[in-house]
């Protein structure tokens, strides 16, 4: 039975078109996947139905009554409720006055009576949350199960998680997995986004298919591929697993000796940790989230200070910086794309003449780039922060790539891209290192690290216990590296 249906949905923005007359019927109790490029549609498609976008046309159906769905506090209404990726909980807060925050109709103080209640219903539901903790003590999978249990606290049937995964350990993806095909079993509908297609296939029933704004097809995964999608959401044939690029391994760029580096909270997370970096190399790091990934990165790019130790570079350094958290770090969102383009650059000719920034060089350095890095936006004058996920961080790369890095620090690089952009993306890396590049490959994410590396550093909590060979290091080695740090469990 059709349970939710959008009929006819159209949105664009100025004159370009977001969601172009898309129809997709969705089934009570079904797992429900929106699949497509980066700027596809999907999160406007998604804002829509939570009530934050109103469509330029069409009609969203529940149940097969015509609703209207005027804000966030008529979807939830509706029980439609959207786990947000970019969480809006109150760090400051436990998670029980997170939950009953905003819903004033049931507002009474009595917080030990709220909290057995919350506490009561998250058992139920199979989440396991310490309702008393204050969620900036928790990490990141639970508190996106307070996200969850926000919206059931407020009854909501239909949940909608957009790229839920993205910021998950392996682990964390595996329990929200099953939380997700339980609330499936007790009737509750699922729409779910996500690039990794393995999770699709592996958890939902039926998948929507976007490209550029329109629907290409609607189908059921026991009917198709990960290979079949991949091309349907692309229009092309894609190359899943990148091709090792052999180059000339040359001299020492960094070294990295015995460092020490803290973390905001004042705790050694980078300990005694030692390697050296040659150009024309790349050094992937595996190791699971939060082991001193990201202030490792951070040292090596003066971001940090280096406690203990130090860090060598060769002269005449070159450094491009991947950084993990885009947003904050990576770009400065109200600024345009062109402008953000040029921020290590503003200063030289062409972008600046007698101390004037030259706009008509700055937006054709802008207008290349969106062609050569396929940066869907209409035009370089356009917001940072109106642009898709996925957009967002080929602006990173198309300003740290381009020149001629001598060092680049890459940290989860592909988050948040679609296929195709992920494959530009190690194609640029690769072709960067043939260039005598020295990379540091960082990702939590394992068949990643090990496609794209030549040697292989496992960091566990705060060191490198081990650097392999990419060429015969095997998946069991490392993941009990990264998980134990040892190379064999002792019986
Ligand atoms: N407020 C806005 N103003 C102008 N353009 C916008 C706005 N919001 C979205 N867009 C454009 O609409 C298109 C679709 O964006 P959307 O965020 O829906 O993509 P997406 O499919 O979620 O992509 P991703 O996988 O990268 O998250 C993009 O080209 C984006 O630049
Ligand atoms: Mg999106």
């Amino acid at each position: 039975m059709t349970y939710l249906h959008l009929k006819n949905i159209t949105k664009s923005f100025g004159n370009f078109v977001a969601n172009d007359n898309i129809s997709i019927s969705i089934a009570a109790g079904s797992v429900h996947a929106i699949l497509g490029e980066n700027g596809a549609g999907k999160t406007t498609l998604m804002n829509i139905l939570s009530g934050l976008y109103q469509p330029d046309s069409g009609q969203i159906y529940l149940e097969d009554k015509p609703i209207k769905i005027s804000s966030p506090g008529v979807a939830i209404n509706y029980g439609i409720g959207m786990i947000h990726q970019h969480f809006m909980l109150v760090p400051t807060l436990t998670v029980t006055e997170n939950i009953i925050l905003g819903n004033s109709g049931k507002f009474n103080l009595n917080l030990n009576t709220k909290s057995a209640e919350i506490s009561a219903m998250a058992k139920a539901y199979n989440l396991e949350i310490p309702v008393s903790s204050k969620v900036a003590d928790l990490p990141i999978g639970i508190q996106q199960r307070v996200e969850i249990l926000k919206v059931l606290y407020r009854q909501a049937k239909i949940l909608i998680l957009d790229e839920p995964t993205a910021v998950l350990t392996p682990a964390e993806v595996h329990s929200l997995l099953n939380i997700l095909r339980k609330l499936a079993a007790n009737n509750h509908t699922i729409i779910f986004i996500s690039h990794k297609l393995e999770e699709v296939m592996n958890i939902c029933d039926t998948v929507t298919i976007l490209r550029r704004g329109k629907v290409i097809d609607t189908i059921k995964t026991s009917a198709t591929t990960t290979h079949k999608l991949a091309e349907m959401m692309v229009g092309r044939e894609v190359n899943l697993v990148s091709n090792k690029i052999a180059a000339k391994k040359g001299k020492i760029i960094l070294e990295v000796k015995n460092i020490e580096v803290k973390n905001d909270r004042g705790l050694s997370t980078v300990n005694n940790l030692s390697f050296q970096l040659h150009s024309g190399e790349i050094l992937g790091v595996a190791g699971v989230d939060g082991n001193g990934q990201r202030e490792l990165a951070d040292a090596i790019n003066g971001l940090r200070f280096v406690e203990k130790g130090n860090i060598e570079f060769v002269d005449n350094l070159k450094v491009g910086y991947i950084p993990e958290d885009r947003q904050k770090m990576g770009l400065i969102m109200n600024f345009s794309i062109a402008r953000n383009l040029i921020l290590k650059l503003f200063r030289f000719l062409p972008f600046c003449r007698y101390g004037f920034l030259q706009s008509g060089a700055i937006n054709n350095h802008g207008k290349k780039a969106i062609e050569k890095f396929d940066i869907r936006a209409s035009h370089p004058q356009l917001k940072v922060n109106q642009l898709s996920g996925g957009n967002q961080q080929k602006i990173i790369l198309a300003r740290e790539l381009s020149g001629k890095p001598t060092l680049i620090v890459a940290m989860q690089p592909t988050r948040g891209l679609d296929i195709g952009a992920t494959e530009y993306v190690q194609q640029a890396l690769l072709a960067q290192k043939q260039q005598g590049a020295a990379i540091l490959y960082i990702s939590t994410e394992l068949e990643e690290v090990m496609a794209m590396s030549d040697r292989i550093a496992i960091i566990y909590e705060g060191k490198f216990v081990d650097i392999l060979d990419a060429a015969t290091a095997t998946v069991e080695e490392i993941g009990l590296l990264m998980t134990s740090g040892k190379k064999q469990l002792i019986p």
